[in-house]
């Protein structure tokens, strides 16, 4: 069991940036990734979509005899993490949004705290929720930012495109006053250079990336499931092959990466 790969899933790349982070921390651990491109994004689907999607997702990567699932995809997180463990309850399944919110309402001594996502996440007022109800003094502002994930799963970004559109996202009325930002998206520590670069350095960006995948390291160690293989291997599916894809997974794990299309639901 402890060498049995990690299954981890998104809707396409912004995954692969938890994926990334857990590899360094987890070096003799193997991994299947799926990203579901063919329903690419998430974020605009429904909640009955996401859940459906999720769920499929989840039983497969069962299948595949994964030790552990991360749903490394903020929407999937927001909507689907609660239905997923009441089908699958014999192998921890981890959610990108938890830890966040543990790592806020340690001290809860931050006071505005402005949160950006897709349009599945915002609406799910999930951070809200969860932060209020250990700090209610902390006031939680969100903003929908639906453009953002399709436009980094195209590449682009620091470009005078993604700067003008991260522009008029972050300006907005609802993200006034803030003092941190989370990422409330998988896709998005792809572009914090440039959301860093827009407040001037003077915001406290949270990439949940590194929070998220330290968490898991610690519970895997307490679980005793951390693995030790001296190969471990890299395993990528997608439903739907998109060059961006395997650019992007080539980018993150250099070596020579397996990538395969599987379209689960056929
Ligand atoms: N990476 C995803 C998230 O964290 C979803 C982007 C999308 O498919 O809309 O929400």
């Amino acid at each position: 069991m402890q060498d049995n790969p990690i299954g981890i899933f998104d809707s396409g790349i912004g995954g692969l940036t938890i994926a990334y982070s857990l590899k360094k921390l987890l070096p003799n651990q193997s991994f299947i990734y799926f990203g579901d491109t063919k329903h690419l994004p998430y974020g605009e689907k429904s909640e009955k979509a996401i859940k459906h999607y999720s769920l499929k997702i989840a039983l497969f990567l069962k299948s595949k005899n994964c030790k552990a699932i991360v749903i490394a995809c903020n929407s999937a997180s927001a909507v689907a993490y609660n239905h997923i463990i009441k089908y699958i309850t014999d192998i921890p399944i981890y959610n990108v949004i938890d830890p966040v919110v543990e790592m806020i309402i340690k001290d809860c001594t931050l006071k505005e705290i402005g949160v950006i996502g897709t349009k599945a996440t915002i609406d799910s007022g999930i951070y809200k929720e969860k932060i209020n109800q250990y700090c209610s003094e902390i006031s939680v502002k969100s903003h929908p930012t639906p453009l953002l994930a399709p436009m980094v799963e195209e590449g682009f970004f620091d470009q005078e495109i993604s700067r003008s559109i991260i522009k008029k996202y972050l300006t907005h009325n609802s993200l006034k006053n803030i003092s941190t930002l989370i990422l409330g998206c998988t896709h998005y520590p792809l572009i914090k250079d440039e959301i860093i670069k827009f407040y001037n350095n003077q915001l406290n960006v949270i990439d949940s990336s590194e929070i998220v995948s330290q968490s898991i390291f610690e519970d895997l160690k307490k679980s005793k499931l951390i693995s030790d293989l001296e190969k471990p291997t890299y395993h990528f599916i997608v439903s739907n092959y998109t060059k961006s894809f395997e650019k992007s997974a080539h980018f993150f794990f250099k070596e020579n990466i397996k990538l395969e299309e599987l379209d689960i639901w056929v």
